[in-house]
């Protein structure tokens, strides 16, 4: 049987979990990892309509965790990404640097379209 055979009987739902894991924080967001080393890893990030993330941080035991998030393409509304504190760095309201680990951040629910952000993460000791 062929792949499109097997796939013709899965319903849109089905597919999307086939290729992207549930996100963290189980708020409906999607994330797909590309490529990952001992201390990094990149992920491509989808927020459907209706998802969003709580503020929390992203703790490693031990570590420095740093994060470089690039928005890729922004929902039609909402998704704004926020944090308390200060960021290590900015740029168009689209790529963030920061420690996810010391930094409470969160993303606003996406009220039309679909967000996608091209997230790379890598630890110091
Ligand atoms: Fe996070």
């Amino acid at each position: 049987m062929s792949i499109e055979n097997k796939t013709a009987d899965l319903t849109k739902e089905e597919i999307v979990a086939f290729v992207w894991d549930k996100g963290r924080q189980n708020t409906d967001y999607w994330k797909r990892r590309l490529l990952v080393g001992k201390s990094w890893d990149v992920y491509l990030l989808r927020y459907p309509e209706d998802s969003y993330i709580p503020y929390h941080r992203d703790g490693i035991e031990g570590k420095k965790h740093y994060r470089l998030n690039i928005v890729l393409k922004k929902a039609k509304e909402g998704g704004r990404f926020e944090w308390e504190g200060e960021t290590l760095f900015q740029l168009w309201s689209r790529i963030f640097l920061f420690r996810p680990d010391l930094i409470p951040h969160m993303v606003h629910k996406i009220t039309a379209g679909t967000r996608y952000v091209l997230s790379i993460g890598w630890t110091r000791i």
